[in-house]
Protein backbone atom coordinates (compact mmCIF):
# COMPACT_ATOMS: atom_id res chain seq x y z
CA UNK A 1 0.00 0.00 0.00
CA UNK A 2 1.24 2.98 -0.64
CA UNK A 3 1.65 6.17 1.76
CA UNK A 4 -0.12 9.91 0.47
CA UNK A 5 3.75 10.94 0.89
CA UNK A 6 4.33 8.78 -1.89
CA UNK A 7 0.91 9.32 -3.58
CA UNK A 8 2.22 12.83 -3.50
CA UNK A 9 5.96 12.52 -4.74
CA UNK A 10 5.99 10.01 -7.04
CA UNK A 11 7.76 10.97 -10.52
CA UNK A 12 7.63 14.74 -9.06
CA UNK A 13 11.17 16.59 -10.07
CA UNK A 14 12.15 17.92 -6.72
CA UNK A 15 15.14 20.83 -6.45
CA UNK A 16 16.75 21.07 -3.27
CA UNK A 17 18.99 23.83 -2.94
CA UNK A 18 21.82 22.97 -0.19
CA UNK A 19 21.00 19.41 -0.82
CA UNK A 20 24.53 18.04 -0.89
CA UNK A 21 24.59 18.25 3.07
CA UNK A 22 22.67 18.00 6.32
CA UNK A 23 19.22 18.55 6.02
CA UNK A 24 18.60 18.79 2.36
CA UNK A 25 20.79 15.48 2.07
CA UNK A 26 18.38 14.14 4.34
CA UNK A 27 14.88 15.96 2.74
CA UNK A 28 16.79 14.97 -0.71
CA UNK A 29 17.07 11.09 0.09
CA UNK A 30 13.74 10.83 1.83
CA UNK A 31 12.27 12.01 -1.26
CA UNK A 32 14.15 9.92 -3.72
CA UNK A 33 12.85 6.78 -1.92
CA UNK A 34 9.44 8.26 -2.40
CA UNK A 35 9.26 7.91 -5.95
CA UNK A 36 10.40 11.57 -6.61
CA UNK A 37 13.32 12.88 -9.15
CA UNK A 38 15.71 14.68 -7.20
CA UNK A 39 18.11 17.19 -8.51
CA UNK A 40 20.65 18.86 -5.68
CA UNK A 41 22.28 21.76 -5.92
CA UNK A 42 25.40 23.88 -4.11
CA UNK A 43 28.59 24.96 -4.80
CA UNK A 44 31.09 22.17 -4.63
CA UNK A 45 30.57 19.74 -7.37
CA UNK A 46 32.70 16.70 -5.57
CA UNK A 47 29.94 17.08 -2.83
CA UNK A 48 27.49 17.02 -4.90
CA UNK A 49 28.64 13.59 -6.41
CA UNK A 50 29.15 12.22 -3.13
CA UNK A 51 25.96 13.14 -1.93
CA UNK A 52 24.04 11.93 -5.26
CA UNK A 53 25.87 8.29 -4.69
CA UNK A 54 24.53 8.31 -1.09
CA UNK A 55 20.75 9.73 -2.21
CA UNK A 56 20.65 6.93 -5.03
CA UNK A 57 17.77 6.55 -7.12
CA UNK A 58 19.08 8.60 -9.98
CA UNK A 59 19.59 11.69 -8.58
CA UNK A 60 21.30 14.53 -10.10
CA UNK A 61 23.63 17.42 -9.67
CA UNK A 62 23.36 21.35 -10.82
CA UNK A 63 26.07 23.33 -9.15
CA UNK A 64 24.94 26.78 -8.20
CA UNK A 65 26.07 29.52 -5.99
CA UNK A 66 22.94 31.22 -4.81
CA UNK A 67 24.86 34.61 -4.22
CA UNK A 68 25.92 34.81 -8.11
CA UNK A 69 23.18 36.69 -9.71
CA UNK A 70 23.55 35.77 -13.13
CA UNK A 71 24.52 31.89 -12.29
CA UNK A 72 21.25 31.53 -10.39
CA UNK A 73 19.71 32.75 -13.60
CA UNK A 74 21.33 30.83 -16.08
CA UNK A 75 20.83 27.26 -13.35
CA UNK A 76 17.57 27.90 -13.34
CA UNK A 77 16.80 27.90 -16.96
CA UNK A 78 18.18 24.45 -17.18
CA UNK A 79 16.15 22.80 -14.23
CA UNK A 80 13.30 21.87 -16.49
CA UNK A 81 9.68 21.74 -14.58
CA UNK A 82 9.99 21.62 -11.13
CA UNK A 83 7.14 20.58 -8.90
CA UNK A 84 8.74 21.57 -5.69
CA UNK A 85 11.82 24.04 -4.43
CA UNK A 86 13.15 23.51 -1.32
CA UNK A 87 16.10 25.84 -0.39
CA UNK A 88 18.10 24.85 2.58
CA UNK A 89 21.52 26.78 1.58
CA UNK A 90 22.87 29.29 3.98
CA UNK A 91 25.81 30.24 5.84
CA UNK A 92 26.34 31.73 9.52
CA UNK A 93 27.69 34.40 10.96
CA UNK A 94 27.60 34.63 14.97
CA UNK A 95 29.54 37.60 17.00
CA UNK A 96 29.08 40.11 19.45
CA UNK A 97 26.93 43.35 17.97
CA UNK A 98 29.73 45.80 18.07
CA UNK A 99 32.40 43.27 17.17
CA UNK A 100 30.80 41.15 14.25
CA UNK A 101 32.28 42.90 10.91
CA UNK A 102 30.09 43.93 8.80
CA UNK A 103 31.07 41.80 5.68
CA UNK A 104 30.00 38.76 7.62
CA UNK A 105 26.89 40.52 8.30
CA UNK A 106 26.78 40.71 4.51
CA UNK A 107 27.65 37.50 3.21
CA UNK A 108 25.38 36.03 5.78
CA UNK A 109 22.52 37.80 4.48
CA UNK A 110 23.86 37.38 0.60
CA UNK A 111 23.77 33.17 1.57
CA UNK A 112 21.01 32.97 4.00
CA UNK A 113 18.07 35.71 2.35
CA UNK A 114 19.35 37.26 -1.07
CA UNK A 115 20.30 33.83 -2.30
CA UNK A 116 17.19 31.93 -1.59
CA UNK A 117 14.93 34.88 -2.37
CA UNK A 118 16.62 34.92 -6.14
CA UNK A 119 16.69 31.33 -6.23
CA UNK A 120 12.61 31.29 -6.00
CA UNK A 121 12.38 33.71 -7.96
CA UNK A 122 14.38 32.46 -11.33
CA UNK A 123 12.85 29.14 -10.44
CA UNK A 124 9.39 30.13 -10.56
CA UNK A 125 9.12 30.72 -14.31
CA UNK A 126 9.73 26.54 -14.55
CA UNK A 127 7.63 25.59 -11.36
CA UNK A 128 4.61 23.55 -11.92
CA UNK A 129 1.31 24.79 -10.80
CA UNK A 130 0.45 23.63 -7.40
CA UNK A 131 3.81 23.39 -6.58
CA UNK A 132 5.47 24.53 -3.73
CA UNK A 133 8.69 26.65 -2.42
CA UNK A 134 9.96 25.75 0.84
CA UNK A 135 12.74 28.07 2.81
CA UNK A 136 14.49 27.59 5.92
CA UNK A 137 14.88 30.16 9.26
CA UNK A 138 15.70 28.89 12.45
CA UNK A 139 14.83 29.60 16.06
CA UNK A 140 16.80 32.27 16.57
CA UNK A 141 13.84 34.59 14.69
CA UNK A 142 11.94 34.23 17.76
CA UNK A 143 14.30 33.16 20.46
CA UNK A 144 17.07 35.50 20.14
CA UNK A 145 20.13 35.14 21.62
CA UNK A 146 23.23 37.22 22.84
CA UNK A 147 26.18 37.19 20.11
CA UNK A 148 23.49 35.99 16.99
CA UNK A 149 21.20 39.00 16.54
CA UNK A 150 22.23 38.99 12.82
CA UNK A 151 21.65 35.30 12.69
CA UNK A 152 18.15 35.91 14.40
CA UNK A 153 17.25 39.00 12.57
CA UNK A 154 18.16 37.42 8.72
CA UNK A 155 15.80 34.21 9.83
CA UNK A 156 12.97 36.61 10.71
CA UNK A 157 13.43 37.84 7.53
CA UNK A 158 13.29 34.50 5.29
CA UNK A 159 10.17 33.96 7.86
CA UNK A 160 8.47 37.15 6.66
CA UNK A 161 9.55 36.13 3.04
CA UNK A 162 8.28 33.00 3.04
CA UNK A 163 4.66 34.53 4.54
CA UNK A 164 4.63 36.89 1.76
CA UNK A 165 4.90 34.93 -1.13
CA UNK A 166 2.90 32.91 0.26
CA UNK A 167 0.17 35.44 -1.05
CA UNK A 168 1.99 36.76 -3.73
CA UNK A 169 2.18 33.86 -5.10
CA UNK A 170 -1.66 32.58 -4.12
CA UNK A 171 -3.19 29.98 -6.70
CA UNK A 172 0.28 29.28 -8.06
CA UNK A 173 2.15 27.78 -5.48
CA UNK A 174 2.34 27.21 -1.67
CA UNK A 175 5.06 29.13 -0.02
CA UNK A 176 6.44 27.81 3.85
CA UNK A 177 9.42 27.64 5.77
CA UNK A 178 10.90 25.27 8.52
CA UNK A 179 12.58 26.59 11.48
CA UNK A 180 14.85 24.18 12.73
CA UNK A 181 16.38 24.20 16.31
CA UNK A 182 19.73 22.85 16.60
CA UNK A 183 19.95 19.86 14.75
CA UNK A 184 23.41 17.34 14.30
CA UNK A 185 24.42 18.42 10.99
CA UNK A 186 28.07 18.89 8.74
CA UNK A 187 27.07 22.49 9.33
CA UNK A 188 29.43 22.18 12.65
CA UNK A 189 31.61 19.73 11.28
CA UNK A 190 34.27 23.07 11.54
CA UNK A 191 34.39 23.13 15.33
CA UNK A 192 36.46 20.62 17.08
CA UNK A 193 34.65 17.29 18.56
CA UNK A 194 35.08 17.64 21.97
CA UNK A 195 33.31 21.36 21.84
CA UNK A 196 30.62 20.21 19.16
CA UNK A 197 29.67 17.46 21.50
CA UNK A 198 29.67 19.77 24.59
CA UNK A 199 27.64 22.12 23.03
CA UNK A 200 24.98 19.49 21.68
CA UNK A 201 24.78 17.80 25.31
CA UNK A 202 24.15 21.55 26.64
CA UNK A 203 21.43 22.32 24.17
CA UNK A 204 19.72 19.09 24.01
CA UNK A 205 19.56 19.24 28.16
CA UNK A 206 18.12 22.08 28.03
CA UNK A 207 15.35 21.10 26.04
CA UNK A 208 11.76 19.16 26.49
CA UNK A 209 12.98 16.25 24.35
CA UNK A 210 16.52 16.02 26.07
CA UNK A 211 18.81 16.33 22.75
CA UNK A 212 19.79 18.26 19.62
CA UNK A 213 17.90 16.91 16.26
CA UNK A 214 18.96 14.72 13.55
CA UNK A 215 18.68 16.05 10.15
CA UNK A 216 16.02 13.29 9.12
CA UNK A 217 13.47 14.53 11.65
CA UNK A 218 13.62 17.93 10.09
CA UNK A 219 13.55 16.07 6.12
CA UNK A 220 10.17 14.61 7.36
CA UNK A 221 8.61 18.22 7.92
CA UNK A 222 10.08 18.93 4.19
CA UNK A 223 8.07 16.18 3.12
CA UNK A 224 5.48 17.42 4.84
CA UNK A 225 5.27 21.05 3.37
CA UNK A 226 5.54 19.50 -0.03
CA UNK A 227 2.81 17.04 -0.03
CA UNK A 228 0.12 18.71 1.86
CA UNK A 229 -2.04 20.70 -0.23
CA UNK A 230 -3.33 23.11 2.55
CA UNK A 231 -0.32 24.47 4.11
CA UNK A 232 1.16 27.34 2.92
CA UNK A 233 2.55 30.68 4.66
CA UNK A 234 3.02 28.78 7.39
CA UNK A 235 6.74 28.72 10.01
CA UNK A 236 6.59 24.69 11.10
CA UNK A 237 9.13 24.42 14.05
CA UNK A 238 11.21 21.87 14.92
CA UNK A 239 12.68 22.71 17.57
CA UNK A 240 12.65 19.71 20.00
CA UNK A 241 10.78 22.18 22.05
CA UNK A 242 13.24 25.26 22.03
CA UNK A 243 10.41 27.91 21.33
CA UNK A 244 8.09 26.27 24.71
CA UNK A 245 11.03 26.59 26.39
CA UNK A 246 11.97 30.21 25.50
N1 LIG B 1 21.72 22.57 11.69
C1 LIG B 1 21.16 23.41 12.56
O1 LIG B 1 21.36 23.30 13.80
C2 LIG B 1 20.26 24.51 12.08
C3 LIG B 1 19.62 25.32 13.07
C4 LIG B 1 18.78 26.34 12.64
C5 LIG B 1 18.60 26.58 11.29
N2 LIG B 1 19.24 25.79 10.38
C6 LIG B 1 19.02 26.08 8.95
O2 LIG B 1 18.66 24.89 8.26
C7 LIG B 1 19.21 24.94 6.93
C8 LIG B 1 20.02 23.69 6.65
O3 LIG B 1 21.08 23.60 7.61
P1 LIG B 1 22.12 22.39 7.59
O4 LIG B 1 22.64 22.26 8.98
O5 LIG B 1 21.53 21.21 6.90
O6 LIG B 1 23.29 23.03 6.67
P2 LIG B 1 24.62 22.35 6.06
O7 LIG B 1 24.75 20.92 6.45
O8 LIG B 1 25.74 23.29 6.41
O9 LIG B 1 24.37 22.40 4.47
C9 LIG B 1 24.39 23.61 3.78
C10 LIG B 1 24.24 23.30 2.29
O10 LIG B 1 24.13 24.53 1.58
C11 LIG B 1 25.11 24.57 0.53
N3 LIG B 1 25.43 25.99 0.33
C12 LIG B 1 25.97 26.85 1.25
N4 LIG B 1 26.12 28.06 0.70
C13 LIG B 1 25.65 27.97 -0.58
C14 LIG B 1 25.54 28.90 -1.64
N5 LIG B 1 25.95 30.17 -1.54
N6 LIG B 1 25.02 28.47 -2.81
C15 LIG B 1 24.59 27.19 -2.96
N7 LIG B 1 24.67 26.27 -1.99
C16 LIG B 1 25.21 26.67 -0.81
C17 LIG B 1 26.24 23.68 1.04
O11 LIG B 1 27.08 23.13 0.01
P3 LIG B 1 28.35 23.93 -0.59
O12 LIG B 1 29.10 24.44 0.62
O13 LIG B 1 29.10 22.95 -1.40
O14 LIG B 1 27.78 25.04 -1.42
C18 LIG B 1 25.42 22.57 1.68
O15 LIG B 1 24.93 21.68 0.68
C19 LIG B 1 20.04 26.23 6.85
O16 LIG B 1 19.25 27.26 6.30
C20 LIG B 1 20.34 26.55 8.30
O17 LIG B 1 20.58 27.92 8.52
C21 LIG B 1 20.06 24.76 10.74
Amino acid sequence: MSTVFETELKSKHIVIVGGSSGIGKATAKMAAALGAKVTIASRSVAKMQAAAVEIGNGAQIAPVDTTDEAGVTSWARGLGPVDHLVISASSAAHGAFTELPTDDLRTMFEAKFIGPYMAAREVLPALVKGGSVTFFSGVLSRCPSAGATGLGAVNAAVEALAKGLALELSGRARVNCISPGMVATEAYAVMPDEARDDMYAKVGASLPVGRVGVAEEVAQAVILAMTNGFLTGTVLDIDGGHLVRG
